[in-house]
């Protein structure tokens, strides 16, 4: 590679870093998406974050087996988002119960930006 080419790359390298990194696609929106989306899992339940921490992250939910699970928004519950085992013991437990999948590095960042977005 002659040397001109080669500043040129590193420039364009330095210059669109930053781009790159906001287009991890983490963003408040897409962990809302997220929240409130519906699907139908493989034995044809209709599954959504929602179902336990219903459609408000400032209120209570329920757990399957009835136990009160406190609100996922930090404005209502301080508590959240501060222990990383535990986000990521519930996110892999509970993106595999609605998704059937894991979650995504961006959509786990995503979601925890829009239950932080929460006023
Ligand atoms: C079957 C019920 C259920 C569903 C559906 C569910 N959750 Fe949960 N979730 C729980 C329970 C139970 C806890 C743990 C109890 C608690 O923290 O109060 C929890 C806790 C969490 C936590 C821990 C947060 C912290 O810092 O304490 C995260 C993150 C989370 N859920 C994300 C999700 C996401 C994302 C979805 C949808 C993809 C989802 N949950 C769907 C039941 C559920």
């Amino acid at each position: 590679m002659k040397p001109l080419k080669f500043i040129t790359l590193c420039l364009l390298l330095t210059s669109a870093s930053p781009s790159v990194l906001a287009e991890s696609g983490a963003s408040i929106e897409e962990g809302k998406k997220l929240f409130y989306l519906e699907r139908v899992t493989s034995k044809g339940e209709k599954m959504s974050c929602t179902v336990c921490h219903t459609d408000n992250p400032k209120q209570s939910g329920k757990s399957r087996a009835n136990k009160v699970i406190e609100p996922l928004a930090p404005v209502a519950n301080p508590k959240r988002f501060t222990d990383q085992a535990k986000i990521e013991k519930w996110f892999k437990r509970n993106c595999q119960d609605v998704l059937e999948r894991q979650c995504t590095s961006a959509e786990k960042e995503s979601f925890v930006m829009y239950m932080k977005s929460i006023k």
